[in-house]
């Protein structure tokens, strides 16, 4: 066992308790390892590892529970507005998650009051056109997002607007808390959505609900009329939210990392692609899974009657 590991263990002790272990590593420098979390789990405790390492950020904080990352968005007073600090602190995490070999999906998520309101107005009502072409204004949003490998799962409570929503929608699945709202209200600003809104939203919800939404900047959706659209799947009460996406993201997390990503990268073809060359894009996919050893092992575990235990390899 590595002398991190060990660190941690001694940290553990004295935090033990009936239902949950939270370990501050002050002293380690990376995530535990698969073998101490397993050994954590196997005793029917929870393991939460707070990293240490991301002091630096102001507007988020991140930490992972096994193989799982999450990242909360942590600008209350703004109603987590994205700013320009806070997009690129949100892209920073991601990156290095994406990078993690011991982190399978990436949970992203805001307060209960809300997920993010929107682009921050106050930041950008002075910039001139000019300058928001030279510079790709809002370019950054989507950039590490959808370069994104592994699987990002939004848990969305109170107000996803604008931005908010983009963001979400960005995301590879919705879940939502009963008090969730999506809305798109740049109208009302004298602008349209910019983060991909006319977009993803036309895709989810059906041409007539997103112009009813984005002409009139109003009309906004509920978790549950969300969830009816299939803009969102799964709709929890608001104190389970974060915890139901991580238990989501843990078993996708479990599942063999290199099937895992193609699948995602097959399923977000199907928007871009037309059916015959996605059909093709994804047979050759499938094709490609059993060159992995992950498929070899799943489809022998099957085979004899067992779990499969994935190497991600
Ligand atoms: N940008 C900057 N600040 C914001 C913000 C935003 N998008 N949303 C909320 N805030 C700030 C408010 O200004 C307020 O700050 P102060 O206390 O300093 O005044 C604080 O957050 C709390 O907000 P409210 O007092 O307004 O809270 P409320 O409960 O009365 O209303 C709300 C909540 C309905 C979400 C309201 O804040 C609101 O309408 N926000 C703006 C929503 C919006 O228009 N979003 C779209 C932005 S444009 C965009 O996103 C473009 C794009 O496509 C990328």
């Amino acid at each position: 066992m590595a002398r991190d590991d060990n660190t941690i263990l001694s940290a553990l002790k004295p935090l033990c308790t009936r239902s949950a272990v939270t370990a501050a590593a002050t002293k380690s420098t990376r995530a535990p390892s698969l073998a101490i979390y397993n050994a954590i789990r196997n005793t029917g405790y929870t393991f939460r590892y707070v990293s240490t390492e991301s002091p630096s950020y102001k507007m988020i904080k991140t930490e992972t529970q096994g193989r799982v990352a999450i990242i909360t968005l942590d600008r209350p007073k703004a109603l987590n507005a994205l700013c320009s600090e806070l997009f690129h602190e949100i892209n920073d995490a991601l990156a290095k998650f994406d990078n993690d070999g011991a982190i399978g999906a990436v949970v992203l998520t805001g307060s209960e009051r809300a997920f993010a309101a929107g682009a921050d107005i106050k930041e950008m009502k002075d910039t001139e056109f000019i300058n928001n072409y030279k510079s790709n204004f809002l370019g950054h949003w989507v950039e590490q997002i959808s370069k994104m490998r592994k699987p990002i799962l939004a848990a969305v409570n109170g107000y996803a607007l604008g931005g908010g929503c983009e963001l979400a929608m960005m995301c590879d699945i919705i879940y939502a808390g009963e008090k969730a709202v999506f809305g798109q209200p740049e109208i009302s600003l004298g602008t349209i959505p910019g983060a991909g809104g006319t977009q993803r939203l036309t895709r989810a919800v059906g041409k007539s609900k997103a112009m009813e939404m984005i002409l009139t900047g109003s009309v906004n959706l509920d978790a549950h009329e969300a969830k009816s659209l299939g803009l969102v799947s799964s709709v929890f009460p608001p104190e389970k939210l974060v915890e139901e996406t991580i238990k989501t993201a843990a078993r996708i997390a479990s599942k063999g990392a290199v099937a895992v990503q193609m699948a995602k990268e097959a399923v977000n073809h199907a928007y871009e692609l037309n059916l015959a060359s996605g059909l093709h894009f994804e047979r050759r996919l499938f094709q490609a899974t059993f060159a992995t050893k992950d498929q070899k092992e799943g489809m022998s575990a099957f085979a004899e009657k067992r779990k499969p235990t994935f190497t991600h390899e």
